[in-house]
């Protein structure tokens, strides 16, 4: 392969600095090289720097791409999706306009239990489909690596059947793929009643067959006095990580702290939504070092206007990281660059705290951080070059997906 050399960019937001995630002040230092180029060599970066540097490097018979004066950015990193799934509930969307609550639909046998109903239906080749089309969304907006979780099938072949389909779209290579097991997404239709016969399921059947196909790197629990409370998300997670898995959860994302506080508790990497979470939940997970993983996403679209407190956990060192919680019901989007936008509008995050969660801080909490999330020597070539003339207009001009052209590899994937 030739060397790929990208010259013309306006900024390349490159996000060098410590091999590790970002905290405080770190957050808003993008190392931006204006009127900058790259040049990428066997998938990964070579050099970042001027054009005249870049050019002194390159093999003669390189490709060259004109940005066009544009801003390249990493590729973004989603640290929390849900993307494989059949149908979709945009009538739920529709009753929740007319004021029914996300809790209600639930309690009715809708939400969750309404897609799994309709995946379990489906074959595999089916929801790669599916999941196919949603990649090329992915990629529009500027994302290269999702975090990628089961949690529709809930029997065990079902929850293999989605982990392969993940497995499958990561290994086509267009979209890097971190998959985990969220078998404890919700207690299934069949089990209601005698949820206690869910949970041994998971514990002695479900978790080892996913380790064994080595199908999944992490385990999520969706901790909420009503799903899984505390108690029993305890004995899922540490059932996983006695097996090796690491931990993210679902943590707060309507009661106050019991998530966080687990999430601590057992060292997870992260604790993702954080909405309902108080000075107790934020500082377990400081001293902790769990990483949040902020989904506003998830909250426009639920229409409940709690949002995280993202400017609290960042005051207290927390490595703050952004994801879009993409599902067919609390968060039907794929588009960091909304996230981006809601991140700075209600969050009060600054666009380069954003920024760094949707890169260096996502990869760094899905343990990628020496690969992915930033534009330096050595790094898989994971970059997008976005329609825009200064990286804060990705969060300010909004609702516009923006990328041009996105490489994984330095491979080119769209347009
Ligand atoms: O992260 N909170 C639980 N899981 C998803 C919602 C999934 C769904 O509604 O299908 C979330 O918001
Ligand atoms: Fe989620």
């Amino acid at each position: 392969m030739s060397d790929l050399v990208v010259v013309n960019c306006r900024q390349v937001v490159t996000l060098a600095g410590p091999a590790r995630a970002r905290t405080g002040a770190e957050m808003r230092e993008l190392a931006i090289i204006a009127d900058g180029a790259l040049v990428a060599r066997d998938g990964r970066i070579l050099k970042v720097g001027t054009r005249a540097e870049i050019e002194r490097l390159a093999s003669a018979d390189a490709e060259i791409v004109d940005a066009g004066g544009r801003v390249v950015l990493p590729g973004f990193v989603d640290a929390h999706t849900h993307p494989v799934f059949a149908g979709n509930r945009a009538d739920e969307f529709e009753q929740r306009a007319a004021g029914a609550t996300y809790a209600e639909i639930a309690a009715r046998g809708g939400g969750i239990r309404s897609t799994v109903r309709h995946t379990r239906e489906a074959g595999e080749a089916d929801l790669l489909a599916a999941a196919r089309r949603y990649r090329g969304w992915f990629l529009r907006g500027g994302t290269t690596t999702i975090e990628a979780k089961s949690g529709y099938g809930l029997t065990t072949a079902d929850e293999l059947k989605i982990l392969r389909v993940i497995r499958e779209l990561g290994a086509e290579g267009s979209l890097r793929t971190a998959p985990t097991f969220l078998g404890a997404h919700e207690v299934p239709d069949e089990y209601r009643g005698r949820r206690r016969d869910y949970i041994r399921l998971l514990i002695e059947e479900m978790l080892p067959a996913v380790w064994r196909e080595g199908l999944a790197e992490s385990c999520d629990v969706f901790c909420e006095p009503s799903v899984f409370p505390v108690e029993e998300a305890r004995g899922i997670l540490e059932a996983a990580r006695a097996l090796g898995f690491r931990i993210r959860m679902h943590a707060d994302q309507f009661s106050a702290d019991e998530g966080s506080l687990l999430a601590a508790e057992m060292g997870a990497d992260t604790a993702d939504h954080l909405e309902a979470t108080t000075e107790r939940g934020w500082t377990a997970l400081a001293a902790a070092h769990v990483q949040p993983v902020l989904l506003p996403a998830s909250v426009y679209c639920l229409g409940t206007h709690r949002y995280p407190a993202a400017r609290q956990m960042i005051e207290r060192g927390l490595a703050v990281t952004l994801g879009t919680d993409f599902n067919p019901g609390s968060s039907p989007t794929t588009s960091m660059p909304l996230v981006l936008s809601l991140a700075v509008t209600q969050l009060k995050m600054t666009c380069a705290e954003a920024i760094t969660a949707a890169t260096i801080n996502a990869a760094c909490s899905l343990r990628r951080g020496g690969r992915v999330g930033s534009l330096e020597e050595g790094k898989l070539a994971d970059f997008a070059i976005h329609d825009c003339d200064d990286y804060r207009e990705l969060p300010y001009f909004f609702g516009r997906d923006t990328a041009r052209a996105v490489y994984i590899g330095g491979v080119r994937q769209i347009w």
